[in-house]
C-alpha cells in the first residue's frame, strides 16, 4: 500500500511498518521507521481511555462539579479562522475535538456522571465545514451518559451544579464561560439561604488536572514517541535543506512540509529558525532572513500529532563546519545538555536538572572568558550569567508544549515521577553587541534541547534520533545524497 508518495506500509506483526522508497519531500533516510509511528494522521483514541482519566478525575474531586469548555474559535483576520485547536483539559478528559461543546462531571449520580453538550447537526452548515458529530453520534463516539444540543446549556447547568459543593472549572479558557458560571453562583447565593444546597466555590480546575496531566499514561506516551519522531524527520530535513544562501524560511518549510506529510497537525508551535544573530533572540520567528556562510542556524520546532507536542532544538553551522568559536560554545552547551539530562531520573528534583545544566554554563563562561574568573558559585550567586543564559532549562511536555502542573509545591522543587515529561534545553546567547564579551563569541547563539521521559529505571530520550555530535551534526548539514 502506498500511503503518500514514496512511502509504503504494510501491516507486520501488531504494527503499521514503514517502509522506505522513493524519495519524495522527505528524504528517504530521514523517514520514521517506526511501527508504533503511523505514517497519517492519529486515530481517534478508544473512549474507555477517556473514562479512565474521568473516573481518576472524581475521585481526587469529591463534590465538586467540574466544567469543561472547548476552546473558542479564534479569528486570524476578518472572516478567516486559523485551524481549530480543541481545548487541551476537554479533550484530555473527554476525546471531544469540536467547538462548542461543554462537558459536566457529577460525582453524585454514578449512572449519570458525564453530561455533553455539544452542537447539533445542520446539513446546511455542514456543507461548509465538514461532518459534525451531533447529538445523536456524540453518546456512542464519547461515552456520554447524557448528550444535549448546546443550545440548552444554560438551561440544564443550574440543575448538574446543584448538588455540588463548588465547581471546578479551567478559568481564562472562556471567558463567556467563566462569567455565566459566576452569574450561577451568584444565583445560588440567592436560593442557598432557604434551600441549604448549591455550590459556593469556583476552583480552578488547572491545579488538579495539572497533577494529573503531568504524569502521562501509556496511551499519551505513544502519541509523544510518535510526535518526537515526526520531530526528529523535520530537524533532519532542515539540517539537510541548509546551505549558506538558503532562506530561513526554506528550512522552516523544509521542517513544516515534513511534519505535515508524516500526518502531524502541523508545529506544536510557532518554528524558530535563527540563522546568525538570530540565533541570540530567544523566540525569533520571522525567519526571513538569508543565511551566510559561517553561521550558525538554530531550529527550535516539534510537531503536533494526535493533540500531542514534540520539542526539540538543534544548532548547526550552515556550511557543515563549525569555527572554533562556535564549536567552543557549541561543545559548552552539549556538556550541559547531558548533564541536564543525566540529573533526570526518577526520584531526583526536577530543579536539579536546571543546577546540574547552569553549573556546566557557568564553568564554561568563566573558562570562555565570557564571565569574570571567580569561584563557580559565587557566579551563580551572582546571577550575572543571566544575560547569557536567561531562561530556565526544562519544562513539561504534553498536550501543551508548555504544559501543566506545578515545577515546585510550596518550598520544594516537585520530585521526578516515571511518566513525567520534560525537556532539557540549555543554551548560550551572545548578543552581537555585547561589547564585554570578547570578539569571537559575539553573535553566536546555541540552544539544543531533547524531551525526556522519566522511567522506572531511568530516562528514555524521544529526541535522539538525530544526533548532537559536533562531528555527525556536520556531516548531516546540506547532505541531499
Ligand atoms: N520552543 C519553545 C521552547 O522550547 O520552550
Ligand atoms: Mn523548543
Ligand atoms: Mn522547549
Amino acid at each position: 500500500m502506498v500511503v503518500w508518495p514514496g512511502v509504503r506500509v504494510a501491516w507486520h506483526g501488531s504494527g503499521l511498518v514503514c517502509f522506505r522508497s522513493t524519495p519524495h519531500r522527505i528524504h528517504p533516510a530521514d523517514l520514521p521507521v517506526n511501527p508504533t509511528t503511523p505514517p497519517g494522521p492519529a486515530p481517534s483514541a478508544p473512549p474507555e481511555i477517556f473514562r479512565e482519566r474521568r473516573e481518576r478525575l472524581l475521585a481526587r474531586t469529591g463534590g465538586a462539579v467540574t466544567v469543561l469548555g472547548a476552546a473558542p474559535e479564534l479569528r486570524r483576520s476578518r472572516d478567516t479562522d486559523i485551524r481549530y485547536r480543541p481545548a487541551s483539559d476537554l479533550y484530555y478528559l473527554t476525546g471531544v475535538d469540536e467547538p462548542d461543546a461543554l462537558a459536566v462531571l457529577t460525582p453524585h449520580d454514578p449512572a449519570h456522571r458525564f453530561t455533553l453538550f455539544v452542537r447539533p447537526r445542520n446539513p446546511e452548515r455542514e456543507v461548509w465545514n465538514g461532518p459534525r458529530v451531533g447529538v445523536e453520534g456524540a453518546a456512542e463516539r464519547f461515552g456520554a451518559d447524557a448528550v444535549y444540543p448546546i443550545g440548552e446549556a444554560d438551561e440544564r447547568l443550574p440543575d448538574l451544579l446543584r448538588p455540588a459543593d463548588r465547581v471546578l472549572l479551567t478559568l481564562g479558557l472562556d471567558p463567556e464561560l467563566d462569567a455565566r458560571v459566576a452569574e450561577l453562583i451568584l444565583a445560588f447565593r440567592r436560593t442557598r439561604q432557604r434551600s441549604g444546597v448549591g455550590p459556593a466555590v469556583i476552583e480552578d480546575a488547572e491545579a488538579v488536572l495539572g497533577a494529573m496531566r503531568r504524569r502521562k499514561d501509556d496511551h499519551e506516551l505513544e502519541r509523544m514517541r510518535s510526535a518526537a519522531t515526526i520531530a526528529v524527520a523535520g530537524q533532519r530535513a532542515a539540517m539537510r535543506a541548509a546551505r549558506p544562501g538558503a532562506g530561513e524560511w526554506e528550512l522552516e518549510a523544509a521542517v513544516e512540509s515534513t511534519f505535515r506529510a508524516l500526518g502531524a497537525v502541523g508545529a506544536a508551535f510557532p518554528s524558530i529558525i535563527g540563522s546568525g544573530p538570530n540565533a541570540t533572540v530567544l523566540h525569533y520567528t520571522s525567519n526571513d532572513r538569508r543565511i551566510r556562510d559561517g553561521d550558525l542556524v538554530l531550529v527550535d520546532a516539534g510537531a503536533e500529532w494526535g493533540m500531542y507536542a514534540s520539542d526539540m532544538t538543534r544548532t548547526f553551522p550552515a556550511n557543515g563546519r563549525f569555527s572554533a568559536p562556535q564549536r567552543a560554545v557549541y561543545d559548552l552547551v552539549l556538556a550541559a545538555l547531558e548533564a541536564g539530562i543525566a540529573a533526570a531520573a526518577p526520584g531526583a528534583a526536577f530543579a536539579g536538572v536546571h543546577d546540574a545544566a547552569l553549573r556546566v554554563l557557568v564553568e564554561g563562561m568563566i573558562s570562555l572568558g565570557v564571565l569574570a574568573r571567580e569561584d563557580v558559585d559565587a557566579a551563580l550567586e551572582s546571577g550575572a550569567y543571566r544575560r547569557f543564559y536567561p531562561h530556565s532549562t526544562s519544562h513539561w511536555l504534553g498536550l501543551d508544549v508548555h504544559d501543566v502542573g506545578l515545577y515546585r509545591e510550596g518550598d520544594a522543587s516537585v520530585l521526578l515521577e516515571p511518566g513525567m515529561v520534560l525537556t532539557v534545553e540549555p543554551g548560550l546567547y551572545f548578543p552581537p553587541d555585547a561589547a564585554d564579551v570578547p570578539e569571537a563569541f559575539r553573535g553566536i547563539g546555541v540552544r539544543l534541547e531533547d524531551s525526556i521521559v522519566i522511567t522506572r529505571a531511568g530516562r528514555e530520550n524521544l529526541t535522539r534520533g538525530l544526533p548532537v555530535d559536533p562531528a555527525e551534526v556536520e556531516a548531516l548539514v546540506g547532505d541531499r545524497d
